[in-house]
């Protein structure tokens, strides 16, 4: 007889009391940038502290802090530790992408229509310089880029960029699929998982992208100007943005750093940024990883999704356009007006301190651990009077 191996979700329940969100403000808006915890705030301010005592930073502190970021980071999506490094910014990891995948003229780059700018004007460049094509798949009515995106990948295609959700609209992409796709045409595949990694899951066993990169001030309750890529290994003998000194093998012997080395650190070291030991961020990074990795993505996904489908059900109730529920993400919704939003939306819901944000004729509303069904009440009783 087969043994079945029973796995049982996590019952998560609402984690404001590890934020400091007061009781009368409604933040809907980790899509723009996430609060960090009370306890990474704690951690921060102790490491922002160090700074004052130089003397007590050791070589340890160095080298321990970013290996932590990167090894909590690979557990998160299933790579090996060496395969991650730390970037400063998406933009910084696609550049990376696009300086290590090769284009041929007449080549395709394919993108998604609206994509955030991080994920589009390198590949702009590159199309330019190279003679290569962009093809921009339009969002389809019902949401489900996941068939138009794979429609598209032809003989042709190069590169295939993307996310796992819209960043406006919150529609989701079927990675896996997306991958097989690619791969089976020989393509490449770099994703920017910024507006989705800690909430959805992720593999890289599954998806087998060439690149992944993913900001982390948002989803996943980090600070600004921190970020992670992942490195598949058939690209770690790649080119690195920048010639850093810590990337050299060898450079954790400080009393050695002028007998210079032509090689790299081992697996996607090389592609670190300069001073990714970087002791005030690195532990409120951590902090946030930690939190989210022991509640796991599948039991945030199912906490949020729930208060996604009240926000989907109240703004159809007012005749607000959503994507179909098999095509959307749990946790980023965008709601998209008929007619032109009322001009004076934005201030009546910043006055009553409910923050989502405004992206065109969409207004975007995204949930995180913190949020619960008050926060949705909220947001839907300032709507129910203006529309
Ligand atoms: C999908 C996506 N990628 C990346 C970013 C941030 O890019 P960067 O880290 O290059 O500033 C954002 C910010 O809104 C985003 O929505």
């Amino acid at each position: 007889m087969k043994d079945y191996v029973m796995t049982t979700l996590k019952t998560l329940t609402c984690q404001k009391r590890l934020f400091d969100i007061p009781p009368h403000v409604t933040y809907l808006n980790a899509a723009y940038i996430s609060p960090i915890m009370t306890e990474s705030a704690k951690i921060g301010k102790k490491a922002v502290a160090t700074k004052m005592h130089p003397w007590e930073i050791t070589i340890n502190d160095f080298i321990d802090l970013p290996k932590k970021a990167c090894a909590i980071m690979s557990k998160m999506i299933g790579a090996e530790e060496h395969d991650v490094a730390l970037i400063p910014s998406a933009s910084y990891g696609i550049g990376i992408a696009a300086l290590n995948l090769p284009l041929k003229r007449g080549q395709k780059i394919l993108l998604l229509s609206e994509q955030f700018p991080s994920n589009v004007y390198p590949w702009q460049v590159m199309a330019k310089a190279c003679g290569a094509e962009i093809i921009t798949i339009a969002r389809p009515k019902n949401g489900d880029w996941t068939t138009a995106l794979c429609n598209a990948i032809d003989q042709d295609t190069a590169i295939v960029a993307c996310g796992q959700v819209h960043w406006i609209y919150g529609s989701k992409l079927d990675l896996v699929k997306v991958g097989k796709t690619v791969r089976a045409m020989g393509a490449a595949l770099v994703l920017d998982l910024t507006q989705s990694l800690g909430v959805m899951p992720f593999s890289v066993r599954d998806v087998d992208p060439d690149f992944m990169v993913a900001a982390g001030y948002k989803w996943l309750l980090g600070p600004y100007s921190h970020g992670y890529i992942y490195v598949a290994p058939r690209h770690q003998n790649g080119i690195p943005l920048e010639e850093n000194w810590f990337a050299r093998k060898g450079s954790e012997d400080f009393s050695g750093l002028v007998d210079y080395q032509p090689d790299y650190e081992p697996g996607a070291g090389r592609f670190n940024v300069g001073e990714r030991s970087n002791f005030m961020l690195n532990p409120i990074a951590i902090h946030g990883l930690e939190q989210l990795n022991s509640w796991g993505a599948d039991a945030i996904e199912a906490y949020v999704s729930k208060l996604t489908e009240k926000i989907a059900e109240n703004a159809k109730d007012l005749g607000l356009i959503v994507a179909d529920k098999a095509y959307r993400s749990s946790h980023l919704i965008g709601l998209e007006f008929r007619q032109t939003m009322p001009k004076e939306l934005a201030t009546v819901l910043a006055k009553k301190k409910i923050f989502v944000s405004m992206r065109g004729n969409t207004m975007r509303v995204s949930s995180h651990i913190y949020n619960d069904e008050h926060d949705v009440d909220n947001l839907f009783s300032v709507l129910k009077e203006l529309l």
